[in-house]
C-alpha cells in the first residue's frame, strides 16, 4: 500500500511479546514529516519497545511499521540510514573533547577529516556548545553529555530522530538545554519522536501527543485536547482550619461543581476547583473566600499532571503497579 509523502512514521497494529510479557498489543499511530510526536506513558507502558521496533533494534511480531518510507522488517538497513537514536552511541570517549567526539563519529560514518571537522563545528555552533566543546567530556554535566551524544547522531543528517526519555534524571536547567535542541531539530524539518514520563515536556515540545499504556494507544491529540479531556487547570484550596472546608465550598458557589463538593470526605483538608480561566479564576476564588472571612493555609493553580491524565483516561492513577507478571516489573530497566 503506498504511503502518503508527508508521513514520516507509520505504525499499524504492531504486536511485540517477550515470552509471556505483551509489551506491545496492537499499537498504531503516525507522525507527519517535520513534526514532534510526544509519546507519553508510565514505566512499562511500551515506549522503549516502540522506539526499538522503529529503530530496527528489535523486530515486531506482527503489524507494520514504516520509517522515512522504509519498512522496518523488510528494509531495516534503509531505515537505519535515515534515523538517529540517542544513547545508541552513548560510549562517548571521556578523554576526548566534545568536538573530538563528534569528529571521531563523523570519521566512523565515512566523512573525510576535513568534512568531519566542518560538520563538528557546525553542530557545536548550532547547539550553542562551541566553547564547552573544547573541554574533555569527562568534566561535562549530564545534560551536556546528552547534547553531545545527540549531536553525534546528527553528523549524518537523519530524517527521523528518536529520543527515549532524553531528560529523565536531568536537572531543570539541563532539561531546558535538551528542549531547545529538540526545537532546533524540528526547525530543520527533522521528525522527532520523543518519549517522556512528563506531561509538561510533551506539552512544550510536541505537535501531537499519544498516550500509551499496556502496549496500546489510549489517547491522542494535541496537548490542549488531552488537557481538555483531563479537565484542564484547577485550583487547590487549603483552609487553615479543615473544618471550614464546607464554608469554603459555600463561598465558592457555582464555581464548585456539585461532584467536587460531594467528593469531600470527613478527613478532607483541601478542595479542588476547576479553573478554566487560569489565573483569573484563581483570583475570583480568592476574592470569594476572602469576603467570607476564611483564612487559607495554601492556594495554588495546578495544571493536570500525567497522573491526572491517567486517572481520567484509565480510571486508576498508577497503571504500572498492577502489571502482571511480577517478573516484568522486576526485570532489567531498559529505559
Ligand atoms: N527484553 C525484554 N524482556 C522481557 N521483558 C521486556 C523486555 N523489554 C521490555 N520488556 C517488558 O515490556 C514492557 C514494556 O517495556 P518498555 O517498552 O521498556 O516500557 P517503557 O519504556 O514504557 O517503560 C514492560 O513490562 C517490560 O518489563
Ligand atoms: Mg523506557
Amino acid at each position: 500500500m503506498p504511503l502518503p509523502e508527508d508521513v514520516a512514521v507509520l505504525v499499524e497494529d504492531v504486536h511485540k511479546s517477550f515470552d509471556d510479557v505483551h509489551a506491545l498489543r496492537g499499537i498504531s499511530f503516525s507522525a507527519p514529516r517535520g513534526t514532534v510526536l510526544g509519546i507519553l506513558g508510565p514505566n512499562g507502558a511500551g515506549k522503549t519497545t516502540t522506539v526499538k521496533v522503529l529503530s530496527t533494534l528489535i523486530k515486531p511480531d506482527t503489524g507494520r511499521a514504516i520509517v522515512a518510507g522504509h519498512d522496518v522488517t523488510t528494509d531495516a538497513a534503509a531505515v537505519r540510514r535515515s534515523i538517529m537514536m540517542t544513547g545508541q552511541y552513548a560510549a562517548l570517549d571521556d578523554t576526548l573533547s566534545g568536538r573530538e567526539n563528534i569528529e571521531l563519529f563523523g570519521r566512523l560514518m565515512g566523512l573525510d577529516k576535513k568534512a568531519a571537522k566542518t560538520r563538528a563545528n557546525a553542530l557545536l555552533e548550532e547547539f550553542d556548545l562551541a566553547d564547552t566543546g573544547k573541554r574533555p567530556v569527562r568534566g561535562y554535566s549530564g545534560g551536556m553529555r546528552r547534547r553531545i551524544d545527540i549531536a553525534c547522531g546528527l553528523v549524518v543528517r537523519p530524517q527521523v530522530v528518536f529520543l527515549d526519555e532524553p531528560t529523565t534524571g536531568l536537572d531543570p536547567r539541563s532539561r531546558q538545554g535538551v528542549w531547545s535542541l529538540v526545537q532546533a531539530l524540528k526547525a530543520q524539518g527533522i521528525t522527532v519522536l520523543l518519549t517522556t514520563q512528563y506531561l509538561e515536556e510533551a506539552d512544550v515540545l510536541s505537535d501531537n501527543i499519544i498516550v500509551i499504556d499496556r502496549g496500546t494507544v489510549i489517547a491522542e491529540g494535541t496537548s490542549d485536547e488531552l488537557k481538555a479531556r483531563t479537565g484542564g487547570s484547577y485550583c487547590e484550596v487549603v483552609p487553615m482550619d479543615p473544618s471550614q472546608l464546607l464554608l469554603v465550598a459555600d463561598a465558592l458557589g457555582e464555581l464548585l461543581p456539585a461532584a467536587n463538593r460531594s467528593d469531600l470526605g470527613p478527613d478532607a483538608v483541601r478542595l479542588s476547583v476547576p479553573a478554566p480561566g487560569g489565573a483569573s479564576t484563581l483570583s475570583e476564588i480568592l476574592r470569594r473566600i476572602d469576603s467570607a472571612g476564611i483564612d487559607l493555609a495554601d492556594i495554588a493553580l495546578r495544571r493536570p499532571s500525567l497522573d491526572d491524565v491517567f486517572l481520567t483516561l484509565t480510571g486508576h492513577s498508577h497503571p504500572g503497579d498492577e502489571r502482571v507478571p511480577a517478573a516484568a516489573s522486576t526485570g532489567p530497566d531498559l529505559s
